[in-house]
């Protein structure tokens, strides 16, 4: 005999929600505050943009603060000793902008949104964006990274569990909602959701399942005449903390929806991540057909859908299959400059760090077996993030 199908579903979801929190609890004790890792001197330098001996006769003369020395007598530093001394090199050095990669006049230089976006699932959205927003909070720009998706993936790589954590309230959701027609409660402001992390200079906005009802809600809030209008949402939401940050990354869902709209209305700059392979490209092609009818509705109705930068990104990309390498030049022939020219590479790193909900960036290279290979996937991510800074510097009016 049929039986009630969500009486079986709701079986299975307990029961996977109740052995995840287990499994977490046994790798990850719960609410262990996630910590980083430290930096060696090379990396320093890379992230401060300064030559190798650099730091090492800026320590000599005692012009930046000292560090600890690990094994081997080599300089270890912290992300925010790394911070510290960009803060000071920016008061000494004869180059001060050279160490103040942000913005500098807050009138002039806006706020840099992008969005991450693709509507098929796995295509490294979320590696992407997690990626890069770690690697640029380290070159000393102040990050907000936004997870629009309700799968909330990007919020695990913070340590939480959302559809714990942010189940009811903390995400998104609640400075984006409408206001509920029977109790009155409305949005709430960016500033009471936004999380600081374990990196200096990058804050959190969580994702969770919630998001998914702003799918829902849009329609009758439509209909209702509400305003802000979907795709005022993010950007509205994000008014309050626009001189807070340089750079806000919005990790947006599988899919077309509302709060993909919104992100995309909300930013300036949009990177589409696409698989070198073929039914990546047919889905690619079907989602720039939807994309462009529906910004086109939105800009002829509300003139929003203006943008600075749009950038394919090829990523996952593995070199090593011919038919990737013939379709990404398939692509960068058909698309010139709107193919990012930095891939992000395929990498076995980015899967083995992914599992413990790390970056490649996070893991302590002095305990991976396969070192090599995680410094070309960090070399990748470098590459990406300097693009994106070179583009960053250029709205700002600045040559990079
Ligand atoms: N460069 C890479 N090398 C190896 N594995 C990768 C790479 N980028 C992403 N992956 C893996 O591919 C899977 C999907 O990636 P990711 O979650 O970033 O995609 P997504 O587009 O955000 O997916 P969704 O649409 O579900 O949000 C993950 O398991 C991730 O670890
Ligand atoms: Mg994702």
């Amino acid at each position: 005999m049929a039986e009630a199908l969500h009486e079986h579903l709701t079986g299975f979801a307990s029961d996977l929600t109740a052995a995840l929190k287990a499994l977490s609890e046994s790798s990850f004790a719960p609410h262990e505050v996630k910590t980083l890792r430290s930096f060696s001197a090379g990396e320093a330098s890379y992230y401060l943009g300064v030559g190798d001996g650099y730091l090492r006769k800026a320590h000599h003369e005692g012009r930046i603060p000292d560090v600890e020395m690990g094994p081997g007598n080599r300089r270890k530093y912290t992300a925010e000793q790394i911070d510290q001394i960009r803060h000071v090199l920016a008061e000494t050095a004869k180059n001060p902008n050279q160490f103040r990669p942000g913005r500098r006049d807050l009138a002039t230089e806006d706020m840099q949104v992008w969005a991450f976006v693709n509507f098929k699932g796995g295509s490294g959205k979320t590696s992407t964006a997690i990626h890069t927003a770690h690697a640029l909070s380290l070159r000393g720009y102040k990050v907000l990274v936004a997870d629009c998706d309700p799968q909330a993936s990007l919020t695990t790589f913070f340590g939480y569990q959302p559809e714990i954590d942010f189940f009811d309230s903390g995400s998104l959701y609640d400075a984006i909602r409408y206001r509920d027609q029977e109790t009155g409660e409305g949005p709430k402001p960016i500033t009471d959701i936004i999380r600081k992390t374990y990196f200096p200079n990058l804050d959190l906005v969580p994702g969770g399942i919630q998001v998914a009802e702003f799918e829902h809600e849009t329609p009758s809030a439509l209909s209702r005449g509400e305003l802000p209008v979907f795709f005022d949402k993010i950007r509205d939401c994000l008014k309050p903390v626009r001189d807070e940050y340089d750079i806000v990354i919005l990790d947006c869902p599988p899919q077309l929806g509302y709060v993909t709209l919104s992100a995309i209305c909300a930013a300036r700059n949009i990177l589409m991540t696409i698989i070198p392979e073929r039914v990546d490209m047919a889905s690619a092609a079907q989602f720039l057909n939807m994309a462009s009818s529906l910004t086109e509705v939105l800009h002829e109705n509300a003139g929003v859908g203006l943008f600075d930068n749009f950038r394919f990104l090829l990523s996952r990309y593995d070199t090593s299959v011919a038919t990737q390498v013939d379709l990404a030049s398939f692509l960068k022939d058909l698309f010139g400059d709107a193919v990012m020219k930095a891939p992000f590479l395929k990498s076995s790193a980015v899967s083995e760090a992914g599992i413990s909900q790390q970056t490649v960036l996070e893991v302590d290279l002095t305990e991976v077996k396969n070192r090599k290979t995680y410094e070309r996937a960090i070399h990748s991510v470098h590459e990406i993030v300097e693009e994106m800074e070179t583009m960053i510097q250029a709205n700002w009016g600045r040559s990079a």
